[in-house]
């Protein structure tokens, strides 16, 4: 079903204390003044996962791993499991976010193994595309974006797409500052969501939740999350201060 959500991608940053410390402070700002039907989630490391499952009202915050790995489970060393990650009380995993396809050599092959087995153990995906900034100025952003969605998640049932989020990520407007204007936002995601309508018909494309992520901030948030297809933001560096974070969730 189409929600709005804003999820937080902590990245690798706190340490256990400070991140249960900000979970903390997010659970309870949410608790007093966020709006009530926006779905959040805190995407947190792995360490982190279990303390900040026990240290929110998981009835009104999700949390979410920022990977898992493309096997089920058996010799690889240093690997977190989609299953071991459900057994944390996570619910989400983002896949696919541009650091991990570019400093980690994750490929569409590798992210249909993990998109699979995310799915297999009850896990929603938030499944990042975007662009970097010379397909942008080639103009070839919206056939670019498109393609990463064919060679992975077009290729799930209609059944199974509709377990799954998208995040539009671009690379650009990763953490530069520079965000994505209100149109250029909103262009893209209508891209998307008439891809997924030719893909999987208008029913599962209304119902699907994109949201946009790159330098998103509670003074911008609201001009964003206004278009008709922004249904929410990935949300980075200011998913770090409970106030900025509490601030874009405020932001529709
Ligand atoms: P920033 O909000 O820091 O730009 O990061 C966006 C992002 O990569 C979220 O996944």
């Amino acid at each position: 079903m189409r929600q709005k959500i804003v999820a937080g991608n902590w990245k690798c940053n706190t340490t256990l204390q400070e991140g249960v410390e900000l979970a903390k402070a997010v659970d309870a700002l949410v608790a007093k003044e966020g709006a009530e039907d926006v779905v959040v989630v805190l995407g947190t490391p792995f360490t982190h996962i279990t303390k900040v499952v026990d240290s929110v009202n998981t009835e009104r915050i999700g949390v979410a791993a920022q990977n898992c790995a493309a096997e089920a489970s058996g010799a690889f060393t240093g690997e977190v499991s989609a299953e071991m990650v459900k057994s944390t009380g996570a619910e989400y995993v983002i896949l696919g976010h541009s650091e991990r396809r570019e400093y980690y050599g994750e490929t569409s092959e590798i992210l249909n193994k993990k998109v699979a087995l995310a799915l297999a153990n009850g896990l929603t995906p938030i499944y990042c595309c975007g662009e970097a900034l010379d397909i942008r100025e080639a103009g070839t952003h919206n056939e670019y974006v498109v393609k990463q969605l064919e060679e992975t998640v077009f290729q799930l049932s209609a059944d199974d797409f509709k377990k799954i989020v998208i995040a539009y990520e671009p690379i650009w407007a990763i953490g530069t500052g520079v965000t994505a204007s209100s149109e250029q936002a909103q262009d893209m995601h209508a891209n998307i969501r008439a891809a997924i309508t030719a893909k999987f018909g208008e029913e599962v494309a209304e119902g699907t939740s994109i949201l946009y992520g790159g330098s998103c901030n509670p003074s911008n948030a609201n001009e964003l999350f206004a278009n008709k297809d922004v249904d929410g933001g990935l949300i980075g560096g200011a998913s770090l201060k409970a106030e900025d974070f509490l601030g874009i969730i405020n932001g529709f």
